[in-house]
């Protein structure tokens, strides 16, 4: 029997209005980091209107959330989707909230229809899906498909020198990291729903995407030192500026990335502290932290490569010390062909269009892929913007996409043997 499904677009969206008000930034930005107090009062919202939806709710040692529906026969592997709530500092109401609120919705949609599945159904909540606050991002999805070694993960720290394993359990999370990865078959498959993110569904007209590949993210941390010094004291000729080599760093990652002669490949220098940062005095030490990323591995790593070349010839030149950490370097990852057909099947349900692409941004979904068949289900966002205040998506987009993620569940539910 297909669901006769009816999504209510209202309510939704008064839920991600409700949602973006746990914010450190003033209304329309968004900023709300993992553990933080509003990240935490974001998390109990969340639990609230789960368990309001009749599913088990379960947080496991990460902080990852579980609202589970389950189903007539709840020892096979379930269906997941999910995303994160966690946002980077002035960013937008979308970004991740449409794939958990949205993912929550599509369940009560389908509870509403009459609808029963064989197989439970999972609504995840991941941590740390952004790199804001331990430099890393996707520590939750790391940790449940075995990606991150849970004392590598115990050990990451913030600004502050706090390290995640402090962190977490202040946050109340109990137990051992060693508990979060997940036996193998536990998920049959995992869908998330998520805003593009890019231009191209709205410069095509297009209503849904549907992920076939998402893009190999790395970053960098660079730590660049030098002597310091009274900027009007030190002559030219006796300085070792470590700010002056992070200039020149800043343009070779751009160039790294226009060199390459791929428009797949992007680089981005998003993080620049200068130390003591004061006007009269010369830098002593720079950190930067650099993103790079293509949909081809070997295109991206010969980035990185011609990057690091060029932080040590502009540092030997100026006789500084640095230092270069991976802070990750993942592979791209693939979409399984069954669940891109499903996500197709229920968009002809819905008359809706759908465009296979690839995914420039990274999600939890890059290393679900790694323990289960998935994809993600796209929707427009304006003008392709996202990570910026004005992030925006239309009440008419996000209810096409919740339910185009009710009807693929649905899809798999009766699809997979
Ligand atoms: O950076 C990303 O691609 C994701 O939005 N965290
Ligand atoms: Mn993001
Ligand atoms: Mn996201």
């Amino acid at each position: 029997m297909r669901p006769n499904i009816k999504i209510d677009v209202p309510r939704l969206t008064g839920e991600l209005e409700r949602l973006a008000r746990f914010s450190d930034a003033e209304a329309p930005a968004v900023t709300r980091v993992l553990f933080t107090d509003q990240d935490l009062k974001a998390r109990s919202y969340l639990r609230r209107l789960c368990a309001d939806a009749g599913l088990a709710v379960r947080e496991d040692p990460a902080g990852n959330l579980f609202a589970r529906w389950v189903g007539s026969e709840p020892h096979l592997p379930a269906l997941g989707t999910g995303s994160h709530t966690d946002a980077i500092p002035f960013s937008g109401m979308y970004d991740g909230t449409v794939g958990v609120l949205g993912g929550l919705e599509a369940i009560r949609a389908l509870q509403q229809s009459g609808w029963q599945p064989r197989r439970s159904i999972e609504l995840l909540l991941f941590t740390s899906e952004e790199p804001t606050r331990f430099g890393v991002g996707c520590v939750g999805s790391r940790l449940l498909s075995g990606s991150l070694a849970p004392e590598a993960a115990a050990a990451l720290k913030d600004q502050q020198g706090a390290t995640f394993d402090d962190v977490r359990r202040g946050a109340g999370c109990r137990g051992e990291l060693t508990e979060v990865r997940l036996r193998d078959g536990y998920y049959a498959a995992f869908v998330e729903l998520h805003i593009e993110q890019g231009p191209l569904l709205e410069r095509d007209g297009i209503p849904i995407g549907a992920v076939t590949a998402i893009a190999a993210p790395a970053a960098l941390r660079v730590r660049l030192e030098g002597e310091g010094g009274h900027a009007g004291a030190v002559l030219m000729p006796q300085r070792h500026d470590p700010l002056c080599a992070a200039a020149e760093t800043v343009l070779a990652v751009e160039k790294a990335a226009k060199d390459s002669g791929r428009l797949d490949t992007v680089a981005t220098t998003g993080i620049c502290q200068v130390h003591p940062g004061a006007c009269n005095s010369i830098p002593s030490r720079v950190i930067l932290e650099i993103d790079i990323r293509d949909t081809d591995l070997a295109a991206r790593d010969r980035a990185v490569a011609q990057i690091r070349q060029a932080i040590a010839q502009s540092t030997t030149r100026r006789e500084l010390r640095a230092e270069v950490e991976i802070l990750n370097a993942d592979p791209p990852a693939t979409a399984a062909p069954a669940i891109v057909n499903a996500i197709q099947t229920a968009c002809r349900e819905l008359n809706l269009a759908c465009q296979p692409m690839v995914s420039r941004a990274y999600h939890d979904a890059l290393f679900m892929a790694r323990i289960c068949p998935t994809s993600m289900i796209f929707i427009p966002c304006r003008a392709g913007v996202s990570h910026r205040p004005d992030e925006y998506s239309s009440p008419e987009a996000i209810g096409h996409g919740v339910a185009v993620l009710a009807l693929t569940l649905a899809e798999l539910d009766n699809a997979i043997a």
